[in-house]
């Protein structure tokens, strides 16, 4: 084990444009040690990049899996569904697939979510404000969606162009 592994679970988070990002995961049918280490490197990852939340596709592994953590508290989603939803809500969101870029998105206030944690438990999750848009940002990777697909046309493009300097164009 490296230096590296330690600190972020030896998980290298993907950037926009990666293909890989659109692509959808599958559902987690097994839960084992292997998913609890998984999800524990998950978190690492996370954390290493300051994140809120990380998505098992943005470490090129496409199950349904993701982490939250924020104001000290932890989310494992595993095959999450949205149950229930309501309001609006309109604020800033980042990604750590497209470091230092942010943009404006519109998601619902409050979500209730079913999802298994790491041990195959079915737990109901609710989030307001902040944590919902991160629960439902997460949950967007694992369709494949990613949080500029909520832009008009022109902004996405400007993202794009930000993001290929930002990888020196080799996308
Ligand atoms: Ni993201």
């Amino acid at each position: 084990m490296s230096e590296n592994e330690i600190i972020d679970g030896g998980l290298e988070v993907l950037r926009y444009p990666n293909p890989t990002l659109k692509k959808k995961s599958e559902p987690v049918e097994v839960f084992d040690d292997e998913l609890a280490k998984f999800v524990e490197n998950l978190f690492a990852a996370m954390r290493a990049h300051d994140g809120v939340g990380l998505a098992a596709p943005q470490v090129g592994v496409h199950k349904k899996i993701a982490v939250i953590e924020y104001e000290s508290k932890s989310y494992v989603l595993i095959n999450p569904k949205v149950i229930e939803q309501s309001g609006s809500q309109d604020g800033e969101e980042g990604c750590l697939s497209f470091p230092g870029i942010y943009a404006h998105v519109t998601r619902p206030e409050k979500v209730k979510i079913e999802t298994y944690d790491e041990h195959g438990d079915k737990k109901i999750i609710e989030g307001e404000g902040y944590t919902a848009r991160a629960f439902l940002h997460e949950m967007d990777h694992l369709e494949g969606k990613l949080f500029i697909d909520y832009l008009s046309n022109l902004k996405r493009n400007a993202i794009k162009k930000k993001a290929l300097k930002h990888t020196g164009g080799h996308f």
